[in-house]
């Protein structure tokens, strides 16, 4: 059986493009396949930056619920909470034991922020660097390789931490001249579709310029009011190949729900009723998810439960590998 393994970092409010981009796409294919799927949230990853207590537990409430509420089959994927795996860093002070410094220096993250300061102006160039951001891909590597992962489903900005945890996975082997540990695959989507935010670039946290999925009635209707539009007078044809109104229409509504749409695009519509018109539709879809949503916001207790639930079929298979570990290494 294949393992396919991934993590996302709490970092805020879910929004309608992890909606459709990641959420919904790694869901279908969770419970379709026959493979044994493994989601975690990765709360130490979020330390690295997050350093507000109450900001950390809610984004990690937050994202398992919104996971939950969307459909996620806790007796088909497993889902836990990356912090209630002790094993993960047990493997990651290993792994770190066999990682050449140098490797890091080459990880994108640090890098980038090494650039920052050095265009700042900075004499030290790891101003901001701690040593969780500076490990973060061994952290990473640790939370693929004991599991036995064979695909991790990543963004491509990711695709270099999972090269990481083949090559340190390959040092350990060659070393105890073992196939201890599985080299892994990171996937990408082939079509990751780029869903537009309210200012039309990519919908994204760091734009600020997302719909948050669970927002309520009132406030999604605000704020897709606000998406950004041109000053065309109402009766004035639109085109809706470069409208972001129905570049996100086109993902809630039906075939001919899309084509009315269309043709009301073509005749002349005003902006406000277009907007209302994907209103109406990203209502009803998420209308069931949302009443979920608060339902589990209300008994967070159940969350807790599943991820509890979660961690401990996660650590039936993380105990075995480390005491292999231990053992293979003479510890
Ligand atoms: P953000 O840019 O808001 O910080 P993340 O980087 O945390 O979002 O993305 C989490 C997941 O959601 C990734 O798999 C990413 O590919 C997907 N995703 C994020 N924004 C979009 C978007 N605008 N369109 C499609 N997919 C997206
Ligand atoms: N670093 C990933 C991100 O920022 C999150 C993550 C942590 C992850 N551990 C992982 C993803 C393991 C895949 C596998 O999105």
């Amino acid at each position: 059986m294949k393992t396919v393994l991934t993590g996302i970092k709490p970092t805020g409010k879910p929004h309608i493009g992890n909606y459709l981009g990641a959420i919904m796409p790694a869901l279908k294919q969770a419970n379709s396949s026959d493979t044994r799927t493994l989601l975690f949230i990765a709360d130490y990853h979020s330390l690295t930056s997050m350093h507000k207590a109450e900001e950390l537990k809610a984004a990690t409430f937050e994202v398992a619920a919104t996971w939950l509420a969307c459909g996620l089959d806790p007796d088909k994927v497993i889902i836990y909470r990356q912090s209630d795996i002790p094993e993960i860093f047990e493997l990651s002070w290993i792994l770190s034991c066999f990682t050449p410094k140098g490797f890091m220096n080459r990880a994108h993250a640090y890098k980038a922020r090494v650039q920052e300061n050095q265009e700042a102006g900075k004499s030290d160039l790891d101003f901001g660097v701690n040593m969780g951001l500076y490990l973060y891909p061994v952290l990473m590597s640790a939370d693929i390789l004991l599991f036995d992962t064979d695909t991790v489903p990543v963004g491509e900005d990711q695709v270099q931490h999972v090269e990481f945890a083949r090559d340190i996975a390959q040092k350990i082997n060659h070393n105890y001249k073992k196939e201890l540990l599985k080299l892994p695959k990171a996937s990408i989507q082939d079509s990751v579709k780029t869903i537009p935010g309210l200012d039309g670039r990519k919908m994204s946290k760091s734009y600020g310029n997302t719909i948050p999925i669970f927002e309520t009635e009132k406030k999604l209707r605000k704020l897709i009011m606000k998406i950004v539009t041109d000053s065309l007078p109402p009766e004035a044809p639109k085109d809706p190949s470069t409208s972001t109104i129905f570049h996100l229409y086109k993902e809630f509504a039906s075939e001919k729900e899309i084509a009315e749409l269309k043709a009301l695009y073509e005749k002349g519509i005003g902006w406000g009723e277009a907007k209302q018109h994907l209103f109406e539709a990203v209502n009803k879809e998420i209308t069931p998810l949302r009443e979920k949503y608060n339902e589990l916001c209300e008994n967070p207790q159940q969350v807790e439960d599943i991820l509890q639930e979660g961690a401990k079929k996660a650590r039936l298979i993380a105990k075995d590998k480390i005491s292999l570990l231990r053992q293979t290494l003479g510890l």
